[in-house]
């Protein structure tokens, strides 16, 4: 049985911003929540422990759906009062010790981490790792290979601050050791905090085996500001696009394409640079997304076209249709099968039904458009009524809408029903009827008797 429990109690004062630190989103999902989702991947049913100190109601709305406990830690103390702050007497088993601003860490990692700490039969496994930089992480101190000392940067000699291999911070220890040795830690050092890092002194001097786990450094990155938060995005998002190509999606420039984790992607799709693809997004097979769209919550079907500039949020758009360039789509649209919506066509809450076109420069927003129905250029759905409310229109199959027409909500059109350009039409069109709705032209012959010459300009 083994326990985790994550430190996040800290201030967080260089973020400078006045979201908690683990709330900060990395490729899409808070720092917090993408730890304890690879902690669910390594174990469903284990007992997590979170140490919190700030914004703690808002954090806790994000933790609870992953079961874990919340134990507030009021004064920040230092890292091993954090531990305390979990209430971690009388505690059996191994317990996984993890810092809530590591968010590259991976289940793999973890599961790593447990095994070698089985493996090497320890009482305390402290994961470490070689940096080139390793300013101000706490310094592994060796004699003849074994582990005998970690030293805050800030305690350290100058000797001690050449050693490349660092404290990650994340530690494996029996739960009986931990709850023994964790009250006899004192804040007599520099920082006068208690630090977490005496486990391994104390550890020794009960005569127990200790011993590093070494790892890679990208699970040393830990959030501390913003420059870092967006490195450590970087480092997400081309994990994201890695995947991608690995699973034979054409990704054109992987360094201009952000793609969040939860987001699938067909292969054989081609991905153009600079685009955005968020949340729940399913793209299918065959798919072509070309340059400068953003796409969030969407499920595209296969061999489906986006063309450049496109917008589109919370949209269904079936097997061969084509979108764009610069078509905004807004939620709850599903545009049909082999549909075509052309460039500035925006739409709301509209069924665009299969094989129907809107070329251009249109507005459907609370629409119910049918199959194969031809929307001409210009024309709106004037959903929104002086009452406030919003009004369906109903557009029958095979309608023909003529150039720049209105449509006044609530409004009917039969099936097969044609109608004139330039009208405003107010009142329901049966099926297969002509509704026309402009006012008549007046010509008048010889209106101009001559051409004056244009001033100004040459
Ligand atoms: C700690 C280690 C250091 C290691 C580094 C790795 C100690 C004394 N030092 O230093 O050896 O190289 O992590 O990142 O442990 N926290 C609390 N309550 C507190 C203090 C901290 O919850 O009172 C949490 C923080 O939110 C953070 C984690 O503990 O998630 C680490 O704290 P931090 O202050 O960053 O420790 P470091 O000084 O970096
Ligand atoms: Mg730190």
């Amino acid at each position: 049985m083994t326990t985790f429990i994550i430190l996040a109690a800290g201030k967080g004062t260089r973020m400078k911003s006045p979201l908690p630190k683990v709330l900060h989103p990395v490729a899409g999902r808070p720092m917090i929540e993408r730890i304890l989702k690879t902690i669910r991947a390594v174990d469903q049913t284990a007992e997590v422990r979170i140490v919190l100190g700030h914004g703690i109601q808002l954090v806790q709305s994000v933790v609870e759906p992953f079961g874990a406990s919340v134990f507030i830690q009021d004064k920040q103390l230092g890292t091993a009062d954090a531990v305390k702050a979990a209430q971690v007497n009388n505690i059996s088993g191994n317990v996984v010790i993890l810092n809530g601003d590591h968010p590259l860490i991976t289940s793999e990692d973890i599961k790593g981490f447990i095994q070698t700490f089985q493996e090497l039969k320890v009482d305390l496994g402290v994961v470490s790792c070689l940096l080139k930089n390793p300013g101000e992480f706490g310094r592994i101190v060796r004699q003849k290979g074994e582990i005998k000392a970690i030293v805050e940067a800030k305690d350290a000699s100058s000797d001690t601050l050449k050693i490349n291999e660092i404290n990650t911070g994340i530690y494996v220890i029996n739960g009986e050791l931990l709850s023994a040795i964790l009250p006899k830690i004192n804040n007599k050092n520099s920082k006068g905090e208690y630090y977490l890092t005496d486990l391994l002194a104390l550890a020794l001097e009960q005569k127990r085996k200790v011993a590093t786990i070494q790892t890679n450094p990208r699970v040393a990155l830990g959030v501390n500001c913003q420059s870092d938060l967006a490195r450590a995005t970087k480092v997400a998002f081309k994990k994201n696009v890695d995947y991608h190509m690995e699973n034979g999606v054409v990704v054109i420039d992987p360094k201009t394409t952000y793609i969040e984790d939860s987001v699938k992607i067909g292969s054989g799709s081609v991905i153009y640079p600079n685009n955005f693809i968020r949340g729940e997004t399913q793209i299918g097979s065959f798919c072509v997304v070309e340059s400068n769209c953003f796409l969030s919550d969407s499920v595209l079907g296969d061999s489906i076209q986006v063309k450049s500039g496109c917008y589109i949020e919370r949209t269904e758009i079936q097997s061969k249709a084509s979108v764009g360039p610069y078509a905004r789509l807004r939620p709850d649209t599903v545009i049909g099968q082999d549909a075509h919506v052309g460039n500035f066509v925006e739409m709301k809450k509209v069924r665009f039904g299969k094989g129907s076109k809107a070329g251009h420069l249109t507005y459907l927003g609370d629409a119910e458009i049918g199959e194969d129905v031809n929307i001409g250029c210009g024309t709106i759905t004037c959903n929104y009524a002086v009452d406030r409310k919003k009004y369906v229109t109903k557009i029958g199959n095979r309608v023909f809408v003529g150039s720049d027409s209105q449509f006044v909500a609530p409004v009917t059109v039969g099936d097969d029903a044609v109608i004139g350009s330039g009208s405003t039409i107010t009142k329901d069109v049966p099926a297969k009827a002509l509704g026309v709705a402009r006012a008549k032209q007046v010509t008048k012959e010889n209106y101009v008797s001559s051409t004056p010459a244009i001033s100004g300009g040459k």
